[in-house]
């Protein structure tokens, strides 16, 4: 009787639908309860704090096989697994990573190897590998040493049929089970990167198109939801390219539409938000625009966006350096950050910026890994500093190891 008075009371249908209403919301309440408990929350909340931990950021030393055989191409490295290998190491074993890196992302190959003092090999053991010898794992090596270990899960991109120039992320029919493999072997969080493209391809749309856009979300949010089900953090990973011609005004509206139906493919596939995290690129000019970068307009363009479309309960935001200059990657972050407080932490997630210089150095002097870690620490204090805000105002191009080293 009572809920039939407030019924007519409120407007609302009969009393059985109103009934069947609450049913249902329950249920619904019930079910989200439910695909909750299929996660540890908890955990997964307390990992992506920590990669956004302040005064630290994440080392991206994700690249794929191909990727790294073509930087040590470019500068005269032979491209075998264990040069590959005992390059990542002098990375990780640089005394200031520990201070300056809340994770690491692996690629698979550097997963499974071990630092110098042991053998690299790798034994099959069906879905999975192991490392042999007297060495420990990196990973193992930078779990020891405070660095959380991570891995990267996409496995590359495929054109998207019928939408020339643009790519789709591959690898979510395999996930559950290489999600699961990582965790057991350590990872803690894992990266999945989408590329967006801005052009305009003769005789067809502007691109990014909607349905490329929204494509990549939907494989973006699935992911997302697959690795925390795995007791994984997802980073994911929207790279709008750097690439072309574009304004930063066209690269900021591409960002603003990536970002926008991301979260809300993010949430329609139940993503926990304060588990994730979200590695974007910057709002810049197109590299061959011919347009200078401009760290105040990068930082104002940037920060807009993300306050537009990234919810406040998110995880962490974290940057990728997408073949800027280790400079501007560093000022642009730093003007960033001087934006703050945001409701986010915020911090890098770099690849070249961080490792070009080593990269350079160690090429040409391949017995030197010490003045190779001295080059990276340098990098890294630039890094951090950056992190916080506080990249000193009269730091110039010459106090950088190098001005361009986008190999
Ligand atoms: O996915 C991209 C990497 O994780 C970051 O690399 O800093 O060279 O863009 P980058």
């Amino acid at each position: 009787m009572a809920l039939v008075g407030v019924e007519k009371e409120l407007h609302f249908a009969p009393a059985k639908r109103y009934k069947t209403n609450i049913v249902k919301m329950f249920c619904k309440q019930g079910f989200r309860v439910w695909y909750t408990f299929l996660m540890n929350t908890s955990e997964l909340e307390t990992t992506a704090r920590a990669l956004v931990a302040d005064g630290k950021g994440i080392l991206a030393a994700d690249e794929s096989t191909a990727s790294a055989n073509k930087r040590f191409a470019a500068v005269g490295v032979e491209q075998t697994e264990e040069n590959r290998r005992t390059y990542r190491e002098i990375l990780m074993t640089t005394p200031e990573a520990k201070n300056a890196f809340s994770g690491v992302i692996f690629y698979d190959e550097t997963f499974w190897q071990n630092t110098s003092d042991g053998h690299s090999t790798w034994a099959s053991t069906g879905l999975s590998r192991v490392s042999s010898g007297q060495g420990k794992p990196l990973r193992t090596y930078c779990a020891e040493n405070g660095i959380i270990p991570g891995i990267k899960l996409d496995e590359g991109f495929v054109d998207l049929p019928g939408f020339p120039g643009e790519k789709i992320s591959k690898g979510l029919d395999t996930l559950p089970e290489r999600a699961l493999k990582y965790r057991d072997a350590g990872a803690k969080f894992a990266k999945w990167r989408s590329v967006i493209a801005i052009d305009h391809v003769e005789g067809g749309a502007n691109i990014p198109t909607e349905e490329c856009v929204n494509a990549n979300a939907f494989v973006l949010a699935r992911y997302a939801r697959i690795c925390q089900e795995a007791d994984l953090v997802p980073i994911v990973e929207p790279e709008v390219l750097f690439d072309g011609k574009h304004t930063a005004k066209e690269c900021e509206e591409a960002l603003s539409r990536v970002l926008s139906q991301l979260f809300v493919a993010m949430r329609a596939y139940r993503v926990h938000l304060s588990g994730a995290i979200l590695k974007t690129s910057m709002v810049l000019p197109g590299k061959d625009s011919d347009i200078a970068i401009d760290a105040l307009d990068v930082s104002e363009r940037t920060v807009r966006v993300l306050r537009e479309y990234v919810p406040e309960e998110l995880g962490g935001v974290v940057f990728l350096s997408g073949g800027q200059t280790p400079q501007d990657a560093f000022r642009n972050l730093d003007a960033i950050v001087k934006k703050g407080p945001h409701p986010w932490g915020v911090t890098f997630s770099y690849s070249r910026a961080l490792q070009d210089p080593v990269l350079k150095h160690w090429a040409a002097h391949r017995e030197d890994s010490v003045g190779a870690k001295k080059i990276f620490a340098r990098q890294l204090a630039f890094a951090v500093a950056a992190r916080e805000g506080k990249l000193p105002p009269n730091t110039t191009a010459e106090s950088f190891v190098s001005a361009s080293q986008d190999v």
